[in-house]
């Protein structure tokens, strides 16, 4: 990951607060080898766990399987699948003041996973069922705690008209869509670029920047949020 923000002073505005982050992606497998997943890396939740802390809040960070360190002074839950995801994020809802998923969690699920490999037989087609996977950010929206929540929408096309859908139905407070389309942002990249959707109609554009000065303006975002009348 970039280390332009590491040096950052501390500025310890979210101090008192519980922030919740889901990162990477998730792993719904198949048989003991094989696995149905995506690009995610992580950086994008990391670097978010790694804001929040360093502004003096105390940090959970639920991760699917990523390659990057734990970052120190973060309580780290670590993660394969969407349903192990859903458990941990309901555990920690009630103390948390902010949730931010921006783990790419698998929609699909292998209906039945096989205990053992599956023998290769090339002279047939092999047909998967597939079942959707609960979605955590709706259900924990519906949960109505009181914690500020914040969605990613991770879009090719039609980037605004879809995450204005998915501020709707998600239920959450903040949307910060990405184009994960374009080439040195959005999956694995160490840059984003980002349209930031609240339900108080607001919008706010965020130009291509590292994945670390990104994780500050959306905390930067809440926090405006938060504070009073959204302008
Ligand atoms: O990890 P990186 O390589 O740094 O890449 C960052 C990222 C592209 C993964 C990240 O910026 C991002 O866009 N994360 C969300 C990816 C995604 O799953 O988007 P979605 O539009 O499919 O889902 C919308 C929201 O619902 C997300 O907050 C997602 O966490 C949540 N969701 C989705 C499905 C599901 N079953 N449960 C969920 O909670």
């Amino acid at each position: 990951m970039p280390s332009d923000a590491d040096d950052a002073a501390p500025v310890a505005d979210l101090a008192g607060d519980h922030v919740v982050v889901t990162s990477g992606p998730t792993r719904e497998w198949i048989d003991p080898v094989r696995y149905i997943s995506n690009r995610s890396s992580g950086k994008m939740g990391h670097s978010l766990a790694v804001a929040a802390r360093r502004r003096g809040a105390t940090v959970v960070l639920i991760s699917g399987p990523t390659v990057l360190d734990h970052p120190a002074g973060v309580t780290c839950v670590d993660v394969e699948t969407a349903l192990q995801m859903r458990d941990a994020a309901h555990a920690h809802l009630a103390a948390s003041t902010i949730v931010i998923k921006a783990a790419a969690v698998a929609d699909y699920r292998v209906a039945a996973p096989l205990a053992q490999k599956i023998a290769s037989r090339k002279d047939r087609p092999l047909a998967l069922e597939l079942i959707p996977n609960p979605d955590i950010l709706r259900e924990l929206a519906a949960r109505r705690t009181g914690a500020f929540l914040v969605g990613f929408a991770a879009e090719t096309h039609d980037l605004r008209d879809h995450a204005a859908a998915k501020l709707r139905t998600k239920g959450v407070d903040l949307l910060v869509a990405n184009d994960v389309s374009r080439a040195g942002i959005g999956f694995e990249a160490d840059d984003n670029e980002a349209l930031l959707l609240d339900r108080w109609g607001g919008v706010l554009a965020l130009p291509r920047m590292s994945k670390r000065r990104m994780a500050d303006a959306i905390l930067d975002r809440v926090r405006h949020l938060r504070a009073g009348p959204p302008r």
